[in-house]
């Protein structure tokens, strides 16, 4: 049966945390001209994404999935991608090398520029403006001029979209990501971390066993494994009219896709089943990821998830748990058992950061480590005693030594956080809390995974 939906379907649903603008005229000639540029990524990429979280969904990889909260035009730099990606790669090789499982590789980058806001406002001393909703739609400057939502942005982001896009594919497969350079994705760091020392102690492993097979034949020239990795992006597909303009029809399929990113999510604050974002995303082929607050019911999930994938094809959709550390056993058992009930076959991933935002006596919105690694703690717990598969972690990080987020070895305290907060949104992961994060996710792995094949 031919799928009857239309990319501009959302138009006719109710639509929340979008912006209005104001110049119908040049928001057409905006979309006009992304729908005539080339889409970022191909179809078959993101059908590829999609089995290889087929494997996460039947417990036989682990998806791990970071980066900015929001990208930024005047952050946008080869440096500011290249640290993230180059984090991304030690936690995955962290993961790969500590628990003994594949990792799939999604970075929250090269599209992801627009944010939902708690609040439509805000007012400083006394003044009130619209609220900044990421580079995509207007300015962080707090002026009126600059909050207005101006579209020309959209072509603004869709070529540092192309750009970011273009550096990270040359990265994975030009000669970077070389398993062999494990040692070399640590300079730069400042060395007095524990996880610093802990990734140093677990490259000169790898690199043992790396001689040993070359030795044995096996290298960077004749085992493309070795020289390349595998890196899909993705984004919140907020912005649906620019998502809209980026969608096109898969010539292999005839199936409509996503063509700003690998995968696209449904934030927490859109996910209404008969609302706008989710009417988008049903419509295509992209592997799908859903976002899970405290307030989501057992049946909105059911509905969300028949809606989301009725082929229950495994790995189009990621649940994305974000309660918040100490109130993950409130609500995740029993989202659990209701997927497990219908037979429906999901990705489950923690996000740690979005539930634990919280606001420093500084002044300044933060997030404590001890939180986020407690939250992960109890997402791998509950799939424990509920005898599921702790499929993934989601992060907002970042390569840099900013200092957003409070505690870790080289702990951050409140009066730290003015030194180097430069998050045009929510509070960042930095180099070593990320690292240290991997290390705490791979030991829990890696008894999942010990069980598991001990189990089969
Ligand atoms: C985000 O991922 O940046 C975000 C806004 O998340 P959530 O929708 O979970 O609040
Ligand atoms: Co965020």
């Amino acid at each position: 049966m031919t799928r009857v939906w239309n990319k501009s379907d959302w138009r006719n649903k109710p639509r929340v945390q979008m912006p209005e603008y104001t110049d119908a005229a040049a928001l057409n000639a905006a979309e006009a001209q992304l729908a005539k540029y080339p889409p970022l990524v191909f179809a078959g990429e993101a059908r590829r994404l999609k089995d290889k979280l087929g494997q996460v969904a039947e417990g036989q990889a682990f998806l791990l999935q970071g980066g900015d909260c929001a990208e930024s035009f005047s952050e946008f730099s080869a440096d500011t991608i290249r640290d993230t990606f180059r984090v991304m790669l030690q936690m995955a090789v962290v993961l790969t090398y500590g628990a003994k499982c594949p990792v799939v590789k999604v970075g929250r980058m090269a599209g992801q520029f627009a944010k939902p806001r708690s609040a439509d406002t805000e007012t400083i001393d006394g003044v009130e403006l619209p609220s900044y909703r990421g580079d995509i739609i207007n300015d962080i400057d707090f002026t009126p001029e600059s909050r207005i939502p101006d579209p020309q942005r959209m072509l603004q982001a869709y070529t540092q979209a192309a750009a970011s896009l273009n550096l990270l594919r040359a990265f994975s497969t030009g000669g970077y990501a070389d398993i062999h350079q494990v040692h070399r994705w640590t300079l730069g760091f400042t060395s007095d971390a524990k996880a610093t020392d802990k990734y140093r102690d677990m490259a000169a492993r790898i690199s043992d066993s790396l001689d040993f097979m070359t030795a044995a034949g096996v290298n960077s020239g004749n085992s493309n494994k070795l020289r390349t990795v595998e890196f899909f992006t993705s984004h919140e597909a907020l912005l649906l009219e620019y998502e809209e303009a980026l969608c096109r029809i898969d010539s292999t399929t005839g199936v409509p896709v996503a063509g700003s990113g690998h995968m696209i999510w449904i934030g927490d604050r859109t996910r209404q089943p008969d609302g706008a974002h989710v009417e988008f995303a049903k419509g295509v082929q992209n592997p799908i990821g859903l976002k899970c607050g405290p307030t989501i019911s057992t049946d909105d999930l059911k509905q969300l998830i028949s809606t989301l994938n009725p082929e229950n094809e495994a790995g189009r959709l990621t649940l994305i748990n974000r309660f918040g550390a100490g109130k993950v056993g409130d609500h995740m058992p029993k989202l659990i058992r209701a997927v497990q009930e219908e037979g429906f076959k999901v990705v489950w991933s923690c996000d740690p950061m979005h539930g634990n935002t919280i606001k420093a006596a500084s002044g300044y919105k933060t997030r404590p480590f001890e939180s986020v690694l407690r939250e992960v703690r109890e997402f791998f717990e509950i799939h424990k005693s509920e005898g599921t598969y702790p499929g993934g972690v989601h992060f907002e990080m970042t390569g840099k030594d900013v200092t957003e987020c409070t505690g870790g070895v080289r702990a951050v305290k409140d009066e730290d956080l003015s030194d180097r907060y430069h998050t045009a949104c929510d509070p960042r992961l930095n180099a070593s809390q990320s690292l240290e994060l991997a290390f705490l996710v791979a030991e829990e792995l890696s008894h999942q995974v010990e069980e598991r094949r001990a189990a089969v």
